[in-house]
């Protein structure tokens, strides 16, 4: 392979083409970690305006160190794996204890919830390290220019990065995956790099890389109970992210009602499947609490609690 190239062919058109992502625009490494935790399992349009809210309310690693729980939950509540903001704080506590940010890949690499990705991410784009940054996108265009699925990743990727540039090449590898090597359908005829692509040579652009066996959802059908008192309703600690509030699954004795409405909520295999009731009487059970409607909206809801809530209103 011609990785010069390559190199210089990819970036010269990721320093013209690149869409301007907020965290593009910041040399701050606390804020290209935290846009770099968002962004795993979460899309780039989803992430922006949480990014910019979450940066807003912790502007450096002190203040979240500091937050209170429900604080941190609220400005992570709809981007789901809650762990991943429990990690930040922690991850924010460890700087407290250090000083700073650490500096060096090893050292990023100790931070709660910081795996090979992100810790090779951070270290290039904020500190210009030379550390490939391996995410689906990036496993996709790396297998794909080498032309076959029986190549080591991580060895092709270190071969293949730019070690003058590397935030700037690894950014550049995400780009491409994401707007022109896409999973179906890649637009080869405006990838810069085809050229060099393996792939694309031997035609194998569908087959690579190969599709997983998908595990199948599993249907599990719920009813989440609402149950009334002066203006006041009934939720429970969420069994599923500590910290958070649902509405409470029919307890003891309750008696059913009417069904305010039906919504899905997806996690992992699990397809749920909730009704949301109306409900009187029953042995209240001892972990829950009434909560002022009125003040729903400051309290930490997880998304299926978000679309059981929004039965409420539209009633
Ligand atoms: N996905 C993960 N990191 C990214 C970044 N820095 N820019 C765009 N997409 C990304």
């Amino acid at each position: 392979m011609n990785y010069p190239a390559i190199r210089k062919a990819l970036l010269r058109w990721f320093h013209e083409e690149q869409r301007d992502l907020p965290w593009r625009r910041t040399r701050d490494p606390y804020a290209i970690w935290i846009s770099e935790i968002m962004l795993q399992q979460t899309r780039v349009a989803a992430v922006i305006p949480y990014y910019e809210r979450f940066l807003r309310r912790f502007p450096t690693f002190p203040e979240l160190a500091a937050a209170p729980e429900d604080d941190l939950l609220t400005h992570w509540a709809g981007l789901g794996y809650y762990s991943r903001a429990r990690n930040l704080q922690k991850a924010a506590r460890q700087m407290v204890g250090l000083g700073g940010f650490p500096r060096e890949h090893a050292a990023i690499l100790e931070l709660s919830g910081v795996g090979d990705y992100t810790a090779g991410a951070v270290a290039s784009i904020a500190f210009g390290l030379a550390h490939p940054a391996i995410d689906g996108n990036v496993r996709r265009v790396v297998m794909r220019m080498a032309g076959s699925a029986d190549v080591s990743i991580e060895d092709e990727a270190e071969a293949l990065l730019d070690r003058n540039e590397p935030g700037a090449w690894n950014q550049a590898l995400m780009e491409l995956g994401a707007m022109i090597c896409v999973p179906r359908g890649p637009k080869c005829e405006e990838c810069p790099v085809a050229k060099w692509c393996g792939a694309k040579a031997a035609g194998l652009q569908a087959e690579l890389p190969p599709a997983k066996v998908k595990a199948k959802l599993i249907r599990k059908d719920r009813t989440l109970v609402v149950v009334r008192k002066n203006g006041n309703i009934l939720l429970v600690p969420s069994p599923r992210v500590n910290g958070f509030w649902d509405l409470p699954e029919p307890f003891e004795g309750v008696r059913l009602g009417a069904t305010l409405g039906t919504f899905r909520h997806a996690i992992t295999t699990s397809q749920y499947v909730f009704e949301v009731r109306e409900a009187v009487g029953g042995r209240i059970p001892e972990d829950a609490r009434w909560w002022d409607e009125k003040e729903l909206y400051q309290i930490p809801f997880g998304t299926a609690s978000k679309k059981a809530l929004a039965c409420l209103q539209r009633v």
